[in-house]
């Protein structure tokens, strides 16, 4: 589906799946669940969903003759350490503007995680004082003037790649790889899960599971808090993006978003949301952060547990990366 668009590899290649058997057995047996592992993706600072999005938008940039990439985040944006990684990788700067999306305080919070790597591969990182919002911010585009002004050639990247005209592409080439993993494995997955937050993810896999009509399978969580600006978002990317590859029609009924999960607000787990982490951490081994995955883990254990997921289902959890944030919240895991 994805033929005719450059790609710019930064990225290992497919990702693992990989079952979580005692998870499964766990929760009591009836369900399968497996983990497609983003989070493992790249040797590029961690890795995580944002490489997949930008092996579609750096070709761009560099056509574009820029030197700088400019994005933005919250203070322990996972998508703003990726940007850097990437900046660093093709030989670009980085101009990051991490906004208090998040009312969380930890001593180290704006020293550790994410913000600490970015900070470590050269990125030109700038607090500013706005709370959480997906849409375009009036600080993002100060700062691509700023680096106009003075003498730089800004590549705009916005919010989590997502509503960039190529963000929603490398989700559906998780979509063409997970097909090529099922013919390997002798399966289908009934269900996928993920995270939903600025779109673009969830976008990119209903496109591209809707080829064989397999995208109101594609459960999203929402973790933003808000969801209908996010569900929004996420119909709009699908439609845009399946016009610019000529998939199939994409319609509200298509976008599937649980709302249950994004308590208390963006960035703030919930009680249940650091039990979830635990669950998964201390039966897996597979590490969960509160902002995003901790929420879309919580989202599927629960669901499992209300019987959403009919028995003998096969359900893969897309892991999308965001560990390195879980070092901002030393005070909330200060006893594990
Ligand atoms: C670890 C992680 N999971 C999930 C998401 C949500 O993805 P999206 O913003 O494409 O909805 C993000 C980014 O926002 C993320 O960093």
């Amino acid at each position: 589906m994805l033929e005719k668009f450059e790609r710019y590899p930064l990225t290992f290649g497919p990702s693992p799946i990989e079952k979580l058997s005692r998870l499964s057995a766990h929760l009591g047996g009836a369900v399968e669940l497996y983990a497609k592992r983003e989070d493992c993706n790249s040797g590029l600072a961690f890795g995580g969903n944002k490489l997949r999005k930008l092996e579609y938008i750096v070709p761009d940039a560099i056509a574009s003759g820029a030197d700088t990439l400019v994005s933005i985040g919250g203070v322990q944006s996972n998508h703003t350490r990726m940007v850097a990684a990437t900046a660093a990788k093709i030989g670009m700067k980085c101009r990051l503007v991490q906004e208090s999306w998040v009312p969380h305080d930890d001593a180290v919070y704006d020293r550790v995680g994410n913000i600490l790597m970015s900070r470590v591969m050269g990125a030109h990182v700038e607090l500013v004082d706005e709370g959480f919002d997906i849409g375009i911010r009036e600080s993002w585009e100060n700062a691509l003037a700023d680096v106009k002004a003075k003498g730089g050639k800004p590549y705009a990247i916005p919010a989590g790649a997502s509503v960039h005209k190529f963000g929603g592409l490398g989700y559906v080439g998780f979509a063409e790889e997970v097909r090529a993993q099922e013919a390997e494995l002798g399966f289908k997955f009934d269900y996928v899960v993920v995270c939903t937050v600025t779109g673009s993810t969830h976008a990119g896999m209903v496109v591209g599971f809707a080829k064989d009509g397999r995208q109101r399978n594609v459960i999203g969580i929402d973790a933003s808090a808000t969801p209908a600006q996010t569900k929004a978002q996420v119909l709009d990317i699908a439609q845009k993006t399946s016009a610019l590859i000529g998939g199939k029609d994409i319609s509200e009924d298509d976008i599937v978003l649980n709302e249950d999960y994004a308590y208390p607000v963006y960035g703030v787990p919930s009680q249940e949301t650091l039990q979830a982490i635990r669950m998964s951490a201390r039966l897996e081994g597979m590490m969960t952060d509160p902002v995003y995955e901790g929420k879309s883990m919580q989202g599927m254990i629960d669901l499992v547990k209300k019987g959403f997921f009919p028995a003998g289902s096969k359900v893969l959890y897309a892991h999308l990366g965001g560990v390195p944030a879980i070092n901002g919240y030393s005070y909330t895991f200060r006893n594990g």
